[in-house]
């Protein structure tokens, strides 16, 4: 019940938010409202239709589904040009290119006719989902989803054998960190297992388009921002706790970007090193931001406030310093010590990295399968990590370095980056099975949950340290998934653009709003000339806004004891 009612009085907070912004910047007080209807060919209300405005000056859109009724509303817009878009998988898209919104209230409704070629409109997890299950899926899973989603017309194929066998080998001898990071499948049998799936010449998908979204996923709100160029290599984002700004990294422009929510108006800095590959980021109690540098082999500390760079060195060249943990409430987490834990993707170690002194110590895995790749504190203090392209976890005592790996049941398993709760459970997704993973610490017991969609490739888990929800992305999926651990269920919140490739969650604690960024490398796959920041803001349903009045009555209730 207290958790329920943290995440009510949360609800009750965000009109606040909003009115501040609102007396804050004239421009949004002339905020304006679109809505309209979406019906079929034969004018029957259409649900769970994406409707996007997209403001052409500012780069940014916002898209809601339409209701039961066919009915969408989107407000606090900005006046300016317009581009609009309703679509739904089914359905061919309808779109406005140009259309003036000034400051009063707008109507724009859409009719979209059925189109029977919804192949294109699918998610690359569902065109993955016609390979035969089986451990060799899996380990393939790991191998091809972990930096693109086979996603588009390109990368989906058709193929022969041969032609996918040639693919496999230049994804092998990509000098890009391919090689050393995976399983290694075998390239011929590969070429040779997906030609006779599915993704050979002359085959056919046939698809089942989705149940409309319905429930709180129906009312999401979902904001995008326009970020980079065409090579643009977005990893990791964070949003600012005291500002609630939105930090995106560029991993090839070695590049940390600060995008206003309000009207995203945007900061470029310049990581001090050429070419180390930003990675990881995330801010501590103290409002600095820390990076990992992979390609540069070394952690950064950065001054929002003066725009300065601290450099971290003394890790070991071709290490690839991955990740660093971040607590159940978004900020990076230190030792009882005060030192930071740096996961090294090919040093098969985990460093230990003292701020003070700069000294850094290296912890060795004792198994030689996988890659340190996501990394968590425990309540005891402990430093737990998980071995990306294996099925290890293991956990790393601060005070003495002594190291014990345990593994999840199947052995075709893949872990990913992970989080801890405040009931010292891991959650960690299973790139090979498209599950949520979940390691109690003290029972030393290991549950499984599939996610709502088969071969989604997840990649990061976060839990929203107020509510206990665990956030899991589905990055081959276009989907975000909640998972509720006291019912056990999932939510899942679909994204408007296709080939939504989701790296890290990141919450704001302000306002629950979850974000993320679109992060498929290469980016040219996407068709897009940007890549793009998304926030998913959840407006409370009608019953929990009537809800909130009891919870400021308990709350005097409770104080006037
Ligand atoms: C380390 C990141 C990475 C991994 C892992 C990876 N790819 Fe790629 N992939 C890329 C990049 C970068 C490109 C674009 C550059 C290129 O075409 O060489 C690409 C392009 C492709 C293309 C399009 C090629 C074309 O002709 O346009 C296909 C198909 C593809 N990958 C399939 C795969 C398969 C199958 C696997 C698993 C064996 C895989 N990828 C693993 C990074 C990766």
């Amino acid at each position: 019940m207290k958790r329920r009612l943290r995440g009510l009085a949360r609800i009750a907070a965000v009109p606040v938010v909003i009115l501040c912004a609102l007396v804050g910047t004239a421009a949004v007080a002339h905020a304006t409202t679109l809505s309209g209807v979406v019906t079929d060919s034969r004018h029957r209300p259409l649900a769970g239709v994406f409707v996007t405005a997209r403001n052409v000056g500012m780069k940014m859109s916002v898209s809601v589904l339409s209701d039961g009724k066919g009915r969408y509303s989107i407000t606090n817009l900005f006046p300016g040009r317009y581009e609009l878009d309703a679509h739904r998988i089914g359905y061919r898209s309808a779109d406005v290119k140009d259309f003036h919104l000034t400051q009063f209230p707008a109507r724009k409704s859409f009719r979209l006719v059925k189109t029977p070629d919804i192949a294109a409109q699918m998610p690359a997890s569902a065109w993955l989902h016609s390979l035969p299950p089986g451990p060799y899926k899996a380990d393939f899973l790991s191998d091809c989803t972990v930096c693109h989603q086979i996603g588009d017309a390109a990368t989906r194929g058709p193929r022969t054998a041969d032609q996918w066998t040639a693919v496999a080998q230049s994804m092998i001898a990509n000098p890009f960190i391919y090689g050393g990071m995976t399983k290694g499948v075998d390239a011929k049998k590969l070429g040779q297992w997906l030609a006779a799936n599915g993704f050979g010449p002359g085959q056919e998908h046939r698809f089942a388009p989705p149940a409309p979204a319905s429930g709180a996923a129906a009312r999401v709100v979902i904001n995008q921002y326009d970020v980079g160029g065409p090579n643009v290599a977005a990893h990791d984002m964070a949003v600012e706790p005291r500002t609630g700004m939105a930090w995106v990294d560029d991993f090839f422009a070695d590049l940390l970007v600060r995008i206003s929510p309000l009207n995203n108006a945007q900061k470029v800095y310049r990581v001090p090193i050429k070419k180390s590959g930003i990675h990881t980021i995330g801010f501590d109690r103290r409002g600095m931001l820390w990076g990992t540098l992979l390609l540069g082999d070394s952690v950064v500390r950065f001054d929002p406030r003066t725009g300065k760079f601290k450099v971290y060195k003394g890790f070991k060249k071709g290490s690839a310093t991955h990740s660093f943990p971040i607590d159940r409430f978004g900020y990076v987490e230190f030792d009882h010590q005060g030192r930071l834990w740096i996961t090294e993707l090919f040093g098969n170690a985990v460093a230990s990295l003292d701020p003070k002194t700069g000294v850094v110590k290296e912890y060795h895995s004792p198994s030689d399968r996988g890659h340190p790749y996501g990394i968590a504190i425990d309540n005891e203090g402990r430093v737990w990590y998980a071995k990306y392209a294996s099925n290890i976890i293991g956990a790393i005592n601060p005070e003495n370095g002594a190291i014990t790996e345990r593994e999840l049941p199947h052995k075709h398993s893949c872990v990913h980056r992970i989080t801890i709760d405040a009931h010292d459970r891991i959650w960690t997704p299973d790139d090979g099975y498209s599950a949520l993973v979940m390691y109690d610490i003290g029972k030393n017991a290991f549950k499984s949950y599939p996610l709502p969609d088969a071969d989604s490739s997840p990649y990061a888990a976060r839990v929203d340290g107020v509510t206990g929800d665990i956030w899991v992305n589905g990055s081959g999926a276009d989907a975000i998934y909640k998972f509720d651990p006291a019912t056990e269920e999932f939510t899942t919140y679909r994204l408007p653009l296709l080939v939504s490739y989701t790296r890290m969650v990141s919450i704001d604690y302000s306002t629950g709003d979850v974000w993320t960024s679109l992060s498929n490398l290469p980016n040219g796959q996407t068709g897009r000339s940007h890549t793009e920041v998304v926030r998913l803001h959840f407006p409370a349903s009608a019953r929990e806004r009537a809800a909130v009045p009891s919870i400021a009555k308990a709350a005097n209730t409770v104080s006037r004891r």
